[in-house]
């Protein structure tokens, strides 16, 4: 998703950052806009290099429309908003690029008012507000708490957290709301001795997408993750390493789950015997396959469970996947032919094939991870339809 962030001058811009970070680990396109007034508290180099791409300069800056930001948003969050921003929204205002951005946006909006008790009390301010409501526009409360200059009291910017949350829940369907949705991430990594390991190219980027990706459409997501990528906002993060560890952590959890997406690469095998110490010299490593997790899921799915594997393939990538898919029993195979440019291992971007049961292929031309997660979670949905009788 593109995100404006949206940073006016109050002291809670320093919160912004964590707003800003929080955004970008939950693989979303964030370009953060601060006010001239903003930039007197953070620095805009901080934000540019947190942000998916640097602080515009401002609206007489490199001849880019002052529309172009918010025409191109899928959300706009402003965080901190300030009694004077809001204001300046509340009567259309469009005179930096923070409000020009707001007022040629059709996207949802989401604001985060902080300013001192007497302020936030002040007749103005709730008129302004009640008139942005009235537009649609989401509020997040500020809280109780200390303020600027030794003050306590309302008026104190939302935590990050909860900030992310709302402002996500604010924009695309809620199509998973209710739903335990279990996802695996990152390539296992399986121990020679206390020092090496056997592992793959994964980087884990794919299956934190759809962590995500699930969270933004109102899942309970649980994410066994053996990537080192940091956790999406509001996923509850398993972290493990060997395939046996995932294995243990995904039947701890999939009982519950209404979803399995298996979109960790699981080393296919490991060594045999795991020595104490470190070795010396060339190791005679005898090797011995991995338990095969899906197949174990698949054997004790609970009725309704939709199962999602991944296949990485270099040749004859669908043919192979759709032997695989009936193979293993899955609801949809999510095929990568990891030998085009720009898809698979590492890259933001994917290029794959949606294998479903009982005959559906989706051929999707490259496109971001977390574009990709949504198409992904389109057809869960779909199945979690077919399986409780709702209609689409
Ligand atoms: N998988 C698993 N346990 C394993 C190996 C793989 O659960 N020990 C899962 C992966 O997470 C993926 C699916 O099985 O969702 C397919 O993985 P892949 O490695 O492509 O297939 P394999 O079954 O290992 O077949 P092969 O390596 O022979 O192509």
């Amino acid at each position: 998703m593109r995100i404006v962030l949206g940073v006016s001058g109050g002291i809670a811009a320093y919160k912004a950052v964590e707003v800003c970070r929080r955004l970008v680990d939950s693989t979303h396109h964030v370009t953060p806009v601060l006010t001239e007034a903003a930039l007197r508290f953070v620095g805009a180099a901080t934000f540019s290099a947190l942000g998916s791409e640097p602080v515009p300069e401002g609206l007489w800056s490199g001849g880019i429309p002052h529309t172009r930001l918010g025409q191109e948003a899928d959300l706009v969050l402003v965080a901190p908003a300030t009694a004077d921003l809001l204001a300046r929204y509340a009567v259309g205002i469009a005179d930096d690029l923070l409000t020009a951005t707001l007022l040629a946006t059709r996207a949802p909006v989401v604001v985060c008012p902080a300013m001192h008790t007497e302020m936030w009390e002040h007749p103005a301010v709730a008129e302004n507000l009640a008139t942005l409501r009235r537009r649609g526009v989401r509020v997040v409360e500020p809280a109780s708490g200390r303020l600027a200059g030794g003050d306590v009291g309302v008026g104190r910017m939302a935590e990050p957290e909860t900030i992310v949350a709302v402002a996500l829940a604010a924009c695309g369907p809620q199509d998973l709301r209710g739903r335990h949705v279990v996802v695996s991430a990152g390539g296992t990594r399986e121990a020679i001795d206390p020092v090496r390991v056997i592992t793959n190219r994964s980087s884990g980027k794919q299956g934190h997408a759809l962590a995500a990706a699930a969270a933004s459409r109102g899942a309970r997501v649980t994410l066994v993750t053996s990537s080192s990528l940091p956790a999406p906002a509001g996923v509850e993060t398993v972290e493990v390493e060997s395939a046996s560890d995932m294995q243990a952590a995904l039947q701890a959890v999939a009982s519950d789950a209404d979803v399995v997406v298996m979109a960790a690469a699981v080393a296919d095998f490991r060594p045999k015997v795991v020595a104490d110490h470190k070795g010396h010299g060339v190791p005679d490593l005898e090797l011995e396959p991995t338990p095969d997790i899906l197949a174990g899921l698949v054997a004790h799915r609970r009725p309704g469970q939709v199962l999602v594997g991944f296949a990485a393939e270099t040749d004859d990538a669908v043919g192979r996947a759709r032997r695989k898919l009936e193979q293993k029993g899955v609801d949809l195979l999510v095929v990568n032919d990891v030998s085009a440019p720009g898809a698979g291992f590492d890259h933001d971007t994917n290029e794959v094939t949606i294998l479903e049961s009982g005959g559906g292929a989706t051929a999707l031309p490259l496109r971001s991870k977390r574009e990709v997660a949504d198409a992904v979670l389109d057809k869960v949905v779909a199945r979690l339809r077919g399986s409780t009788g709702d209609s689409a």
